[in-house]
């Protein structure tokens, strides 16, 4: 039933309709997504520094709505072998994980390498390699050194070269085997960090969040011509930067709405977009005049909004092979009228003006925010393709959240339905080299601790080994890499999964 609605959905807004089956192509990569904070756990062994997650969880235990913090997650730093394992099983192509940035460097600074943080992410990829799974490394996934934030952290313009050495220390080490790299996961966490929702947990909406985002997107501008200049030619490895890019759909036809609709995705997509993709690069002109005004309004001498230079707009011009595209969910979008509820002053979210509902028929996962709303992908991707001419793109995660059940056929679906809408984006043209899904086990989810689940794998957080048993999912993912296809009434003989020798895959 579901699916039909998605396909009325796509083929409403693509104008026709037809059953043919559609297929993903052989060079079509999928894989699985986790981070290190989420899944490692060793947060003090073999000499890493603490990270702003250690130490905001650490502090506030109360915030965390399970009590089950990052120390120990699903235990990865000990047990890689068999998530390499899992992955066997599942039979993907490649596999996101990131690197702790305290684990490789205590202080933040490379004064002083800690050779056993670098010995685990070798081994890892060593591991991967050996079974012909390609590593995409994260170089940053939320975990800031506390040292760093202690001097300024993402507010700081130190922040670009503390970024830049880090990653070249990275590059010497691990170029030669990684030819993926992502250098930041969704440069939107500084609304959340500088919001005071998340680590640091500073709070200065409208003020620190903007000065953060303009350093996260320099620090990746700086890693990728970094590349570009001293590892590129010998290694032949892409660079990207994954972002969050869910979607905003306008209310209805109303005008205003359509507007609204507009300025919500120059916040939420354009903002980190157009430096990087758009023909004269710079943060969307919408956005520098909305901020300029109301900060002004707000008797500011200058935008809250931080400029950048011509310099600096050069640097961040082209400056990727790809874009990560971190997709969930979609919202409607409304134009907000003098009665609606008024926003905090300054904020991000008084900065858009707009309001922002959710469907009562999308089926929601177990996360609040999170509803299945698949034509959303299908639209994003036309977005992208109509304002950024066709960039390349890499789905770097997109995932469902349950409780602790391996009947996970609400995941099913879900990631069934996306594909398929992903499909016939590709069909429309989209350049798509391929799809992630968050996360391979069920992991610590930031506030949320072990209460909402991500994984194909369920985890057994209360047993010492951390056990990770298969879900249903896992198994029709591993059919869908297989095949190639997304059939929907496909449903497993048993559930009991097992290897597939790579050759056996190939004939399938
Ligand atoms: C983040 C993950 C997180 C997931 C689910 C993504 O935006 O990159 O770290 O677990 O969302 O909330």
């Amino acid at each position: 039933m579901r699916l039909c609605l998605l396909l009325f959905c796509v083929t409403a807004v693509r104008g026709w309709s037809d059953t043919r089956i559609r297929k993903f192509k052989k060079e079509f990569l999928f894989g699985v997504a986790t981070s290190a904070y989420q899944v490692e756990g060793a947060w003090d062994t073999d000499g890493k520094g603490e990270s702003i997650w250690d130490k905001y969880l650490h502090d506030h235990p109360e915030l965390i709505a399970d009590g089950r913090n990052g120390d120990i997650a699903c235990d990865s730093y000990h047990q890689y072998k068999r998530d390499v394992e899992m992955l066997r099983e599942l039979g993907v192509d490649h596999y996101r994980f990131s690197i702790s940035w305290p684990r490789v460097l205590p202080t933040g600074l490379t004064n002083d390498i800690n050779e056993k943080g670098l010995q685990y992410y070798d081994n890892l990829i060593n591991e991967l390699l050996k079974y012909g799974i390609e590593p995409m490394v994260t170089i940053y996934h939320f975990d800031l050194p506390q040292s760093l934030q202690e001097l300024g952290g993402w507010a700081s313009p130190l922040v670009v070269q503390w970024f830049e050495d880090y990653t070249r220390l990275l590059f010497d080490r691990y170029a030669d085997r990684v030819k993926f790299w992502i250098t930041i996961n969704q440069p939107s966490f500084c609304f959340e960090s500088y919001g005071g929702i998340t680590a640091p947990g500073i709070k200065s909406k409208g003020l620190g969040d903007y000065m953060c985002v303009k350093h996260v997107l320099l620090a990746h501008a700086k890693a990728y011509r970094l590349y570009e200049k001293e590892y590129k030619n010998k290694y032949k490895g892409s660079v990207g930067i994954s972002l969050s890019l869910n979607f905003g759909h306008p209310l209805n036809n109303k005008t205003e709405n359509q507007e609204a609709a507009e300025i919500f995705r120059d916040f939420t997509i354009g903002l980190y977009m157009n430096p990087i993709w758009s023909k004269y690069g710079d943060f969307p002109k919408t956005v520098r005049n909305r901020v300029m005004k109301k900060s002004k309004e707000q008797g500011y001498e200058k935008s809250r909004l931080p400029t950048l230079s011509s310099e600096e707009i050069k640097l961040l011009k082209g400056s990727a092979d790809f874009v990560g595209i971190n997709h969930y969910t979609s919202v409607f979008v409304e134009a907000r009228t003098d009665s609606d509820e008024i926003f905090e002053v300054p904020s991000l979210q008084d900065d858009i003006g707009v309001l922002l509902t959710q469907s009562d028929e999308w089926v929601s996962g177990k996360s609040s925010w999170l509803k299945s709303a698949p034509y959303g992908i299908y639209k994003l991707c036309l977005y992208l393709n109509e304002k950024y001419n066709y960039p390349q793109t890499f789905v770097t995660e997109q995932g469902w959240s349950t409780g602790t059940s391996l009947n996970d056929r609400s995941r099913v679906d879900y990631l069934r339905e996306y594909l398929i809408a992903l499909l016939f984006a590709i069909e429309d043209g989209t350049k798509v080299m391929g799809y992630t899904v968050w996360s391979l086990m069920d992991n610590v989810e930031w506030n949320a601790g072990t209460s909402e689940r991500f994984g194909l794998y369920e985890v057994d957080f209360e047993a010492e080994e951390k056990t990770r048993t298969a879900r249903l999912s896992a198994l029709v993912y591993k059919r869908i890499i297989q095949k190639r296809v997304v059939e929907k009434d496909w449903t497993p003989d048993s559930w009991k999964i097992s290897i597939t020798p790579r050759s056996e895959r190939d004939e399938l």
